[in-house]
C-alpha cells in the first residue's frame, strides 16, 4: 500500500471551524432564492422522489442510484435512442457504465434543443482580453458555427473515435471546436495554452491526435502568446499530425506550412447543417490530461451521457442556476472547470455562459467587478488564488462597481483560506450572496462536495466544501484502509459507489487507472486528498496526501517537475515539494543534488533549471526556490523522505520526526543549514 498521510492537524482544524462558525452567526445571511428540489424529479416520476428535502433526496440517490440517475437521465437529456440498461459498475475493476445502450449526441443536447425553442437566447458572452469589450453569440449562431466546423472536420477526414487536440485561447471558436468534435463523435483533448511546446507534443502523441486546432496568437493580460509558433515546434516532433487548423485571433501574419489550414476560411465554405453523429452513452467524449504523483500526465477519459448528465445537474443545483441568469466561470477551457462549467454544464441547460479570456488584474484589479457590473453577472465562479491576489489590492477596486446582480459566488481548485473566504463573502458579495466552495477533480467530471444555495440546512462555512452532491458517498479511511465512522474524524477521502460523472479510464492504459485510483483502497475511488468531517458531518479538504501540488489551482505532479530538472547534465537527483504561498496557495520548492565534479555558477544553474522546466512543462511550473543540497534525506531502502523536505521548505524545523531511520541522518542538518543560508541570501 502507498504511504498515505493527512497533512493537517485535526484538532487545529476543528478549533478553527468552531471559531469561524461563531463569527458566521454574526452575519445577516440572506438566503438566495429557493431551489426547487422537486425539479430534480421528472414530472412523470414525481411520485418516487417528490420532496423538497435535500437529505431525503440524497438518501434516495445513495440507496437507489440506478433509479435516481436513470430517471434524471431520461428527463434531462435528449436521447436518439433511450437506454434500457441503467448501470453496470464494479469499483474493484474501476468499471463505471451508465445508460449503456442509450444513444445520444452531446452537441445536440447543448445546441439544437435550445435552438428549437429559443434560438436567439445568448449562449456565450465572450469577455475579450481587451478591457471593456465583449461579444455575444446566440444559440442559433453557435449551432451554425458548430455545424460549419463539423463539416470542415469531416471533409478533412476526421471521423468518430478520432482524437483532436485543441490549443486555443478562451474564445467562441474554442467552444465551437469542442462542440464540433462532439457533434461528429471525435474526442477533443484540450491542452491549456500555457503549456510549453514539449508538453503539448507529449499530449498530442499520447492521444495519437492527427489534427490540431490552434490560433495565430493568444492574448492574455495585453500580452501576445505565439500559439501557432508553439504548435509548429510541437508538431515538428509529432510525425502523426496531418493537419493544423489555424484560427485568427490577432490577425498576426504567421507562417503557414503545408499542413496548415486557415480555420475561418475553411468553415465559411461549409454548410450550416450537420446531422449529429449517434453516440453510445459510454463512447469517449473527451480526454483531458492531468498530473498524478507518478509518471507522465495521464489522459483522463470521460463518457458522453454520464459526464453530460452530471455536468448538467451540478451546474443547476450547486450554483442555484435559474433561467435567465448570467453565469460566469472565469476558468480557462484548458482545465476541467472550463469544460464542465463554461461549456457543457451551462450549454446543456440553455444558459448564458461568460467566456473570460483575460486575467484578473488587467488592466487593473477591478477587472472582474467591472465585468460583473457591465454584464450583470448573477453567478460568479473563480479560484481562491485570484481572490487572495485581489484582496491584497484593497476594497476600492471592488466597491467602485455595482455588484447587486450577484447572488452566488463559487470557488474551486484549491482550499480557500478563511481570510479570502470572508473577503469574498463580506466585500465582494456584500454578505448577501451565498459562497459555494466546490470540491471536485478532473476525474470526477463535476462538483462532488459543495454547500448548496437554498433554504436547506447546508449553511456555507469558511474553508468547508461541506457536503456531498446527490449520489456521491464520501468516506474517510485511515492509512490501513479502515473506514472512519462518525464525525470529528479526518482521513483519506474516498468515494463509495459509482457516480455517472466519474472518469472511465486513463486513455490507453486502464491498468494505470486501476493502480492510481482503485487499488490503494480496494473497493473505493481514492481521490488523493485528505479531508476532515466535522461535528455537523461537513467536509473540509485538508490537502493532497500524495505527491501532487496545487499551484494557483494548477495541479502538477512533483515527479513531472523533477523529470524536467533531471535533464540538466549537472543534476544528479532532485526532489520537489510544495511550500505555503500567500497568493498561490502553494509555491514550488526544488532540492537538487549535483553530480560529482560538476562545476557551474549557482546563478547559471538556477537560471538553466528554471528554463528547463519552462521548456518541458510551462512557465506556471517553474520552481520559485531552488536549493542545491549536498544530499537528500532517504530511507535505507532509498525512498526520499518528502515529509522532511516539506517541513524545511516551510521553514518549520521543529519536529522533523525520527531521522534515525534515514540512511544518512546528518543530511537533515545540512539541508536545514543550506536552506537557512538560502533564505538569508534572498532576504
Ligand atoms: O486537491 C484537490 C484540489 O484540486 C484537486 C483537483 O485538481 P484538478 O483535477 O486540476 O481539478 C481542479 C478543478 C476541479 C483536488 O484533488 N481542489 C479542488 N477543489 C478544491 C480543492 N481543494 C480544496 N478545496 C476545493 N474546493
Amino acid at each position: 500500500m502507498n504511504s498515505i498521510y493527512v497533512g493537517q492537524n485535526a484538532t487545529n482544524v476543528l478549533f478553527r471551524s468552531l471559531f469561524q462558525r461563531l463569527r458566521l452567526k454574526s452575519f445577516r445571511k440572506v438566503q438566495t432564492r429557493s431551489l426547487f428540489l422537486s425539479e430534480l424529479v421528472p414530472s412523470q416520476h414525481k411520485l418516487s422522489f417528490v420532496t423538497r428535502d435535500h437529505e431525503e433526496i440524497y438518501k434516495k440517490s445513495i440507496q437507489e442510484p440506478g433509479k435516481f440517475w436513470g430517471e434524471l437521465a431520461l428527463s434531462k437529456l435528449q436521447w436518439i435512442t433511450p437506454f434500457t440498461k441503467t448501470m453496470d459498475c464494479e469499483m474493484s475493476k474501476g468499471q463505471h457504465k451508465w445508460f449503456m445502450d442509450g444513444v445520444l449526441n452531446v452537441s445536440e443536447n447543448c445546441l439544437d434543443r435550445h435552438v428549437q425553442r429559443t434560438p436567439d437566447n445568448i449562449a456565450l458572452i465572450w469577455e475579450k482580453d481587451e478591457p471593456g469589450t465583449h461579444e455575444t453569440v446566440s444559440y442559433r449562431e453557435l449551432l451554425k458555427m458548430t455545424c460549419q466546423l463539423s463539416n470542415t472536420l469531416k471533409n478533412h477526414g476526421i471521423k468518430k473515435g478520432d482524437r483532436v487536440c485543441l490549443y486555443l485561447p478562451n474564445s467562441p471558436l474554442a467552444v465551437v471546436s469542442m462542440l464540433a468534435c462532439s457533434r461528429i463523435g471525435a474526442a477533443h483533448s484540450v491542452v491549456f495554452a500555457g503549456f510549453s511546446a514539449d508538453a503539448l507534443a507529449s499530449r498530442i502523441m499520447d492521444a495519437g491526435a492527427e489534427t490540431v486546432i490552434t490560433a495565430d496568437q493568444g492574448l492574455r493580460g495585453g500580452k501576445t502568446i505565439n500559439l501557432k509558433q508553439m504548435v509548429d515546434e510541437a508538431v515538428s516532433k509529432c510525425s502523426g499530425v496531418k493537419r493544423v487548423f489555424v484560427m485568427s485571433r490577432t490577425g498576426a501574419d504567421v507562417p503557414m506550412g503545408k499542413i496548415d489550414i486557415p480555420l475561418e476560411k475553411a468553415m465559411s465554405e461549409e454548410s450550416n447543417e450537420c446531422i449529429p453523429e449517434p453516440m453510445n452513452s459510454e463512447d469517449m467524449l473527451f480526454l483531458l490530461y492531468t498530473s498524478g504523483s507518478t509518471g507522465k500526465p495521464k489522459g483522463i477519459q470521460h463518457s458522453q451521457a454520464g459526464y453530460l448528465l452530471y455536468a448538467n445537474l451540478t451546474f443547476k443545483h450547486v450554483f442555484g442556476y435559474e433561467p435567465g441568469d448570467i453565469f460566469s466561470c472565469v476558468a480557462d477551457i484548458g482545465w476541467i472547470t472550463g469544460h464542465s462549467y463554461v461549456v457543457y454544464g451551462p450549454l446543456s441547460n440553455g444558459a448564458t455562459s461568460v467566456l473570460f479570456e483575460s486575467i484578473p488584474t488587467y488592466p487593473d484589479p477591478g477587472r472582474y467587478w467591472e465585468m460583473v457590473e457591465r454584464l450583470k453577472i448573477n453567478i460568479f465562479y473563480g479560484a481562491p488564488t485570484a481572490i487572495r491576489l485581489l484582496l491584497k489590492y484593497g476594497n476600492d477596486w471592488v466597491e467602485k462597481y455595482d455588484r447587486s446582480s450577484l447572488k452566488v459566488l463559487g470557488t474551486v481548485g484549491e482550499p480557500i483560506n478563511a481570510e479570502a473566504w470572508y473577503w469574498y463573502n463580506d466585500i465582494v458579495g456584500e454578505k448577501r450572496c451565498t459562497v459555494v466552495d466546490t470540491w471536485w477533480q478532473t476525474e470526477t467530471g463535476g462538483v462532488f462536495l459543495a454547500p448548496r444555495p437554498g433554504p436547506d440546512n447546508s449553511m456555507p462555512k469558511p474553508e468547508f466544501a461541506t457536503r456531498p452532491f446527490f449520489g456521491v458517498e464520501p468516506v474517510l479511511l485511515d492509512s490501513n484502509g479502515k473506514e472512519l465512522v462518525g464525525n470529528n474524524v479526518s482521513g483519506n477521502l474516498c468515494i463509495r459507489g459509482s457516480v455517472p460523472g466519474l472518469a472511465r479510464t486513463v486513455y490507453g492504459d486502464h491498468q494505470r487507472f486501476l493502480e492510481t485510483y482503485y487499488t490503494t483502497f480496494p473497493g473505493y475511488y481514492f481521490t488523493g486528498d485528505g479531508a476532515l468531517r466535522d461535528e455537523d458531518g461537513h467536509y473540509r479538504i485538508t490537502g493532497r496526501v500524495d505527491d501532487v501540488i496545487n499551484i494557483s489551482g494548477h495541479r502538477l505532479g512533483t515527479a513531472e517537475i523533477e523529470d524536467a530538472l533531471d535533464y540538466h547534465p549537472d543534476v544528479a537527483e532532485s526532489a520537489v515539494v510544495g511550500f505555503p504561498h500567500e497568493i498561490k496557495g502553494e509555491g514550488i520548492y526544488a532540492y537538487v543534488t549535483l553530480k560529482e565534479g560538476a562545476v557551474i555558477k549557482l546563478e547559471d544553474l538556477v537560471l538553466q533549471l528554471k528554463n528547463l522546466v519552462k521548456k518541458e512543462i510551462g512557465s506556471f511550473a517553474v520552481p520559485e526556490i531552488i536549493q542545491v543540497a549536498s544530499g537528500l534525506p532517504k530511507t535505507r531502502s532509498g525512498k526520499i523522505m518528502r515529509r522532511i523536505l516539506r517541513k524545511v521548505a516551510a521553514n518549520d524545523f521543529h519536529d522533523l520526526g525520527d531521522v534515525s531511520t534515514l540512511a544518512e541522518p546528518s543530511v537533515v542538518k545540512d539541508i536545514v543549514d543550506e536552506h537557512k543560508k538560502l533564505m538569508h541570501s534572498k532576504s
